[in-house]
Parts: structure tokens; sequence; C-alpha cells
């Protein structure tokens, strides 16, 4: 059971103080009716603030499009991390990145409070596709795709097999089912080529939303949610 005042500022997002007002005003209804009183307790009814439903958990997903210069983390007490560049109302609500990506990489990144669903998505069993546009200093060949296709041998573990689609020049496209530490680049380096740039542009059927402009971030559609199996 949660306060009515509590359950609407968690999920539209406003202060304690505001929801509170918005209930006096008679903006909040539960399961269709208007209530006034911050203090009445939710359980398992429904509320709408404004006409809309808030959805029921109060967990918070955020796609950002991480700009190069970031670092994923939650917080450090040096450099600017991924929440620092969230907005003001974000702040202070439990959220990590859903995996790291090198303090250079650009792209697509999950922010979450979700602990439960980070877990999943990042657990070496769960082989969520990630997928990745790097330039590079030379140019990939057929051999460099099928090296990658077949699995590589790395000096601290075997890479799975993963897909390279040169891109012409040298851009390449890679998608991976696994996470490790600096794996993309260190492939690339086992085939003699070095990463000039990396950009996330897929994760686990979440594409990068091409107008959302580096540093900047929004929550996940419904049907984003859906693709990485995240039921609201
Ligand atoms: N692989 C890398 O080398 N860097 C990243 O940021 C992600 C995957």
């Amino acid at each position: 059971m949660e306060r009515l005042d509590g359950y609407v500022s968690a999920r539209a997002n406003i202060t304690r103080r505001d929801a509170k007002a918005a209930i006096k005003r008679g903006r909040v209804a539960v399961d269709g009716a208007v209530e006034l009183s911050p203090e009445r307790k939710i359980d398992t009814e429904t509320v709408s603030f404004d006409g809309r439903t808030l959805p029921r958990s109060s967990f918070i997903y955020i796609l950002m499009n991480k700009p190069a210069g970031a670092l994923s983390a939650s917080e450090d007490k040096r450099q600017r991390t991924v929440l620092d560049l969230l907005p003001e109302n974000l702040k202070r609500r439990g959220l990590f990145p859903v995996g790291r990506l090198d303090k250079d990489t650009t792209g697509l990144l999950i922010i979450t409070n979700d602990g439960a669903a980070a877990h999943r998505l990042l657990a070496p069993a769960s082989h969520v596709d990630k997928t990745s546009v790097a330039e590079l200093d030379g140019d990939p060949t057929a051999a460099d795709a099928a090296a990658f296709a077949e699995g590589m041998e790395l000096a601290d573990f075997t890479a799975l097999p993963a897909e390279l689609e040169p891109l012409g020049g040298n851009r390449a496209r890679v998608t991976l089912r696994e996470g490790k530490f600096h794996q993309v680049k260190r492939m690339f380096a086992a085939r003699g080529l070095t990463v000039l740039s990396l950009k996330r542009v897929a994760f686990g059927g979440v594409t990068l939303p091409p107008d959302l402009a580096e540093g900047d971030s929004r929550p996940l559609t419904e049907d984003e949610l859906a693709a990485l199996g995240i039921e609201e």
C-alpha cells in the first residue's frame, strides 16, 4: 500500500508537494473517481492523472544517446557521468546505466532503477544482441567477418560468434551477444584493426532513434519495453 501523493509523485515524475496540490485540485482519479485526499492508500487500484493512466510500476526506463566523454556510471567524484546529463527530476531516483559503454563510445544506453530487469538483460545467458557501428583505421574484409562469425580466441576468453558487416570504406556494423570489457575494440584489435570511434545503435530490439541528439534522453516507449521483455 502506498499513499496516493507518493504514488503519483513517483509515477508522474513530479515532486510530492506538486502531487499533493494536483490531487487537491481534482486532477487525480482512483478507479475512475476523482480523489481529493492525498492520504488515500493505493493497492491495486488504477490511478490516472489528468486523464492519463499512470503505470503501476514506479520503475523508470530511460533511453539515452550517450555522448563521448561521459562515464557509464552512477557517480564519480571527478568525471561527468551519464546520470549528470539527466533532467533534474530524474536525479536521486536510484538510476543506473544497464551495462557499460566506454567513455569514448557514443549511442544507445538504457538507464533504469529496475535492478531485476537490468540483471536479466545483462546476464551472460540472456545473449541480448548489441549492435554498434565502428569506424576503423583500415577497411574490414570478408576474412575479418568470417573470423567474427567463427568466434574468436582472445587473451582471457573465447568470444562467441558475432556478426561483422562491412559498411563500405573503413566502417562496419558489429553485433555481439555478450558484453565483455572493451570487447568490440579487442575483437578488432585481434584482426589488426584499431577502432577510431564506436557508436551503439541497437540493444535487444531497441534501436537508437535518429532524432535523439547526443546527450539527450527520453523514456522508453511501451513497444521498446515490450521488445526488452519488460512488463509494466
Ligand atoms: N565494446 C567496446 O569495445 N566498447 C564499448 O563501449 C562497448 C563494447
